[in-house]
C-alpha cells in the first residue's frame, strides 16, 4: 500500500515539473530575438563567448534551463559556476534576464530542452 502511494506521488509530481508542449519553436526565434545567440552556439551559428548548447538537452533539465535564463549567478556549483574572462574570474558573466517574460523563459527554455 505505501509502495502505491509512493508510486502515484511520483507520477504526479513527474506530470507536474514536465514541461508544456508545443513552445520549441517561438523558443528558437526567441533565441534571436534576445541576442542570445550573439554569445551561444546551436548547431554551428552564434557567438562563442558562452557554452554551445547545440546538445544542452541532454546534460541540462527543463527546470535547470529556466533558472540559468532567469538567474545565470544562481548557478549552483556545475562546472560552468566560475568564468575566466580576459584574465578574469567571474561568478557568471552571462547577463541575467529580468526583462523577458515568464511566458518567453519558458519557450526558450523549452527549445534548449529539445537540442540533444
Ligand atoms: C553576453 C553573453 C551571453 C548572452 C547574451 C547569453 N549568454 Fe548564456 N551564457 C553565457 C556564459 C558566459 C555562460 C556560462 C555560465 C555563466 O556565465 O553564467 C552561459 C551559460 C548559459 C547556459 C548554461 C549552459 C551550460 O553549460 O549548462 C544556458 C542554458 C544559457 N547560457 C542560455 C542563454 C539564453 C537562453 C540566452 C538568451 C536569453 C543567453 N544564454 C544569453 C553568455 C551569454
Amino acid at each position: 500500500m505505501k509502495r502505491l502511494l509512493l508510486i502515484i506521488i511520483f507520477i504526479i509530481a513527474a506530470v507536474a515539473v514536465s514541461p508544456p508542449n508545443g513552445n520549441a519553436i517561438a523558443g528558437r526565434q526567441l533565441f534571436k530575438k534576445e541576442e542570445c545567440i550573439l554569445c551561444h552556439t546551436i548547431n554551428k551559428k552564434g557567438g562563442t563567448m558562452g557554452p554551445n548548447l547545440s546538445t544542452i538537452g541532454k546534460i541540462r533539465s527543463y527546470s535547470w534551463i529556466r533558472k540559468q535564463i532567469r538567474n545565470p549567478k544562481l548557478d549552483f556549483f556545475t562546472p560552468n559556476s566560475f568564468v575566466i574572462f580576459h584574465g578574469k574570474i567571474y561568478k557568471s558573466i552571462m547577463p541575467a534576464n529580468k526583462k523577458i517574460s515568464a511566458d518567453n523563459i519558458n519557450k526558450l527554455a523549452q527549445y534548449l530542452k529539445s537540442l540533444k
